[in-house]
């Protein structure tokens, strides 16, 4: 009788262990669906701050004035924005938002013709003032902020809209 009455206890002991394990395992299922469907809910109402990679002020440091030879033009990253530095003999160091205004592609140095081109349609700007020169741009692409401090440069914000509106 003593024998059995230990037998059926360990039995309901068992059971009580596995009982415990099955919520626990049941707890921690739901509170890790719950947390796979709030966690990208969350980071879509708060999303993360920008990443900037400006220096003091506000401005990204892109380079030296070596960096950018007479009569070329190169297109660095400020702020996450594609931004064409050109350096012409007429107008020296001028920074301008490297997305075309037509459909945004993105604008580069044409050498031989000494213009910010568009890749896609023939856009065409002046290095001068960012002004639409030829093709269906259908507004200039806007400068930026620029400023040299001990041969390095910086570049600011953008003086208008960028890229198509
Ligand atoms: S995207 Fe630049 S001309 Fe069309």
């Amino acid at each position: 009788m003593d024998e059995q009455f230990q037998l059926q206890t360990n039995s309901e002991e068992v059971q009580m262990s596995r009982r415990r394990f099955i919520r626990w395992l049941l707890g921690f299922s739901v509170v890790s669906t719950l947390g796979g469907v709030l966690t990208p809910i969350i980071g879509y109402l708060w999303p993360p701050a920008r990443a900037s990679g400006s220096g003091a002020g506000g401005r990204t440091l892109v380079g030296t004035v070596d960096d950018f030879p007479l009569n070329s033009g190169k297109v660095v990253a400020v702020n996450n924005e594609p931004v064409i530095v050109v350096n012409t003999e007429a107008g020296g160091l001028k920074a301008f938002s490297a997305i075309c205004t037509h459909l945004a592609c993105i604008v580069y140095w044409h050498e031989q013709r000494q213009v910010i081109q568009s890749p896609c349609h023939d856009g065409r700007f002046n290095p001068l003032n960012g002004s639409v020169i030829f093709g269906p741009p259908p507004r200039p692409i806007p400068p930026y902020e620029m400023e040299i401090v001990d041969g390095e440069v910086y570049i600011g914000e953008a003086k208008g809209a960028i890229g198509p509106i």
